[in-house]
């Protein structure tokens, strides 16, 4: 059927689908053309290119199949790149293989499927993943707010359900800015902020793997010599190589964030801002957490006022993870 479209470039195409998402017909499928996306839209929008183009019309058969096939069964999905990672009620394995096959179909764009295997784990925070369907492929590529993110989903952390964390750091970091992006990973929160700002980003991270993703997006999102990758250890590398070197500190360790309080002071300059990630228990305030961070700041000589806290997303059953924007001087 022949209606209205909005092109985009195909490397902008998945943030623009987020952000356009109310706009876009779900009925009809997105078209392909030579390094663009088409989106078919319900309305005209401002500020994108609009065209008319022909569209096919979805399989809503193949989603009410799915829906069908995994009602009550399913209880979260992460799509990471071309990657789907399930959340998957105990079922026999001939059945999960079905979900698996029936995925890729109705969602043509995703080609490979795992289901998630237990927790995140271990200090690197890594999640054991099953092969359900599609390639046996672990690594992809990410996009988020105009960077480039690859990464190995079965030897890294990383968590898209962060983006509008991410996004909400971005919007507060001022050009001239030197950030601290401790617990770095494969870098979602320095590469999101150094493509939009004039910025200088120190990366610590431990897991090997993460750092060599990490350098390898510095690279393709040719952020050389903004991001300065460090591998190691957040308690050695910021006593040593970043003392009061940030203007913010981002610490994104959320499981054992109190355990690392002090080197965020540490790494803070007079009147620096820490974002501090750690978990709250549901339904209780953090005001244990903020003489925590007092004391910390306390034992380094220095004082920390509180400046707001929110909440980030659910953790676990009983918990919420929570971040606490916070002033050192
Ligand atoms: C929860 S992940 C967050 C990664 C990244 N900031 C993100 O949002 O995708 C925490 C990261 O901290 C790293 N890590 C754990 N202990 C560390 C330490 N003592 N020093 C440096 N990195 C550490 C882990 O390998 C992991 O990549």
């Amino acid at each position: 059927m022949k209606t209205i479209g909005l092109k985009i470039e195909k490397k902008k195409a998945e943030e623009t689908r987020r952000k356009m998402e109310k706009y876009i017909r779900k009925d009809l499928s997105p078209k392909v053309e030579k390094g663009y996306v088409i989106f078919p839209l319900t309305e005209r929008t401002e500020g994108y290119k609009i065209v008319e183009a022909e569209f096919r019309k979805r399989e809503p058969q193949r989603e009410r199949k799915l829906k069908i096939l995994t009602k009550g069964i399913l209880s979260g999905m992460d799509i990471i790149g071309d990657i789907a990672i399930l959340e998957l009620k105990d079922i026999s394995a001939e059945k999960e293989k079905e979900i698996g096959m029936e995925l890729l179909k109705a969602h043509p764009n995703i080609k490979a499927v795992y289901k998630k295997l237990g927790a995140m784990e271990g200090k690197f925070r890594v999640r054991k993943l099953g092969w359900l369907a599609g390639e046996k492929r672990t690594v992809t590529e990410y996009r988020e707010s105009g960077a480039r993110i690859m990464l190995d989903v079965a030897k890294v952390y990383f968590s898209p359900r962060l983006s509008a964390e991410r996004n909400r750091i971005k919007e507060l970091v001022k050009d001239g800015e030197v950030v601290l992006s401790l617990f770095a990973g494969v870098g979602p929160y320095p590469l999101v902020i150094a493509k939009e700002r004039d910025v200088e980003i120190y990366a610590v991270e431990l897991n090997p793997d993460a750092v060599e993703y990490l350098k390898k997006n510095i690279e393709i999102n040719k952020l050389k010599g903004k991001i300065h990758p460090i591998k190691g250890d957040v308690r050695e590398v910021v006593p040593k190589q970043l003392r009061r070197k940030g203007d913010r500190v981002i610490m994104s360790l959320p499981m054992k964030g109190s355990e690392f309080l002090e080197e965020c002071v540490k790494g803070a300059k007079e009147g620096g801002i820490v974002h501090f990630y750690t978990l709250l228990s549901r339904g209780e305030k953090p005001d244990e957490i903020f003489k925590r961070i007092q004391k910390a700041a306390e034992n380094t000589g220095r004082t920390a006022g509180i400046l707001n806290w929110k909440k980030v997303r659910p953790y676990s059953p009983s918990k919420i993870q929570i971040v606490i924007d916070f002033r050192v001087t």
